[in-house]
């Protein structure tokens, strides 16, 4: 076992262990790849002040994400196919953020059912929603959602048409895997993955296989994504599940201060500013990026989060110092999925929250709530 001391070793030990597709299926972005590598590069263009000589002493890293305690403000995002990277991955990803005192959102196109993942947790969850045309699924699965006792809906708008993702198509990506030859020699070299896989009794689609219309052979999932999400979805629609889920909802994939000040006034409980992680609109700029203009448009009146990414705790730092009120991570945790499972997301958490407790101290901090301006150094472009 190597010795992991980053999200970056953690990245490394999923790329050996978890067969090819999976791996390219989470570490691509659409078509030219330019927003899904600013995502992570723009993070480092912003600089940190270091402070001396201050208390560094009881520093604190708690905080709350809808009105729920956290242990720091970071959650786990949705992520599709979870459980392929890691036998009942959601499960094991649930868990993991359990134990660690932060959320866990769980994707409609998870490998492990809503009702899976409800009977493995002790806490509420949240459930992530994507809007398919089919308004007889759409409510179904709000109403198992709520049955579940999710806490939340994150509800994803910036997927109404999928982004191609040139590495998918190419290494025939589909479920179960379409086996050609590079294929099969790449899992024949994964024994761990295999067994993993072969251990599971969840190995499907629950929460749409045995739901939605035209779902029972998986090898057609990504022609069958594009025919049932709905691009027809707009505020009307919006209100129409906020009304029916009648919790708490949080709007994920806002990008644009326009849109958020509309989801401000709409109600929302949060945003998740987010360009899903340069998947979908690949010349869109980071998430880090647009921030500041987006807190500047609705700061104090919608919860403003952010991801797309965050692969260090001074990246939370950041966007925490730039006014975002909380974080979310992708591939981080995925990355640790894959390489060790349920203690692998427990890796991960700890190393951004570990990453996160030092740099606060190393500025001069000793509350996240404290963060700010004060603490960055911003070239042009970020304001
Ligand atoms: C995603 N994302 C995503 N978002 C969502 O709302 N529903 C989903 O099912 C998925 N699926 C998914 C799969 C994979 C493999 C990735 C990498 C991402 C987007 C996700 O929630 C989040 O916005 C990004 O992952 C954030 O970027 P980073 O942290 O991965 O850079």
């Amino acid at each position: 076992m190597p010795v992991i001391t980053c999200i970056e070793d953690l990245k490394r030990l999923h790329a050996r262990r978890v067969p090819r597709m999976f791996y390219d299926y989470a570490e691509s972005g659409s078509y030219t790849e330019q927003t899904f590598r600013e995502n992570v590069s723009d993070f480092s263009q912003i600089r940190l002040r270091q402070r001396v000589a201050v208390d560094m002493s009881d520093r604190n890293l708690s905080a709350s994400m809808l009105g729920e305690a956290v242990s720091m403000p970071v959650a786990l995002a949705p992520v599709g196919f979870t459980g392929m990277q890691s036998a009942d991955g959601e499960i094991k990803a649930a868990r993991a953020a359990e134990a660690f005192g932060v959320p866990f959102t769980l994707s409609t196109m998870s490998i492990c059912s809503i009702e899976d993942v409800a009977a493995h947790t002790t806490k509420p969850f949240w459930f992530q929603l994507y809007v398919m045309r089919d308004e007889e699924f759409v409510d179904n699965i709000i109403d198992r959602a709520k049955r579940a006792g999710c806490s939340a809906l994150v509800l994803t708008l910036d997927l109404q048409i999928l982004g191609q993702r040139h590495k998918d198509l190419k290494n025939g990506l589909s479920a179960p895997p379409r086996l050609t030859l590079p294929n099969i020699l790449n899992m024949a070299t994964k024994p761990r993955w295999c067994l993993g896989m072969l251990g599971t009794k969840r190995h499907t689609f629950g929460n749409i296989v045995g739901h939605a219309k035209g779902v029972g052979d998986l090898a057609s999932l990504s022609s069958w994504t594009n025919e049932q999400f709905d691009p027809k979805l707009d505020w009307t629609k919006i209100a129409r599940i906020r009304d029916r889920w009648g919790g708490k909802l949080v709007l994920k994939g806002v990008l644009d201060a326009e849109d958020a000040r509309r989801a401000a006034d709409f109600g929302a409980d949060a945003i998740v500013v987010s360009n899903h992680g340069g998947r979908q609109l690949d010349g869109a700029l980071s998430s880090i990026r647009i921030l500041p203009s987006i807190v500047r448009a609705v700061k104090g009146q919608t919860g403003i989060w952010i991801d797309s990414g965050i692969r260090t705790g001074q990246d939370v730092l950041k966007a925490l110092a730039l006014g975002a009120d909380a974080a979310m991570i992708g591939r981080s945790y995925i990355y640790g999925l894959g390489a060790m499972g349920e203690a692998g997301v427990t890796r991960a958490l700890d190393i951004i929250r570990k990453e996160l407790d030092v740099t606060l101290a190393l500025c001069g901090e000793r509350d996240v709530k404290n963060l700010g301006a004060h603490n960055l150094l911003v070239p042009r472009g970020f304001e």
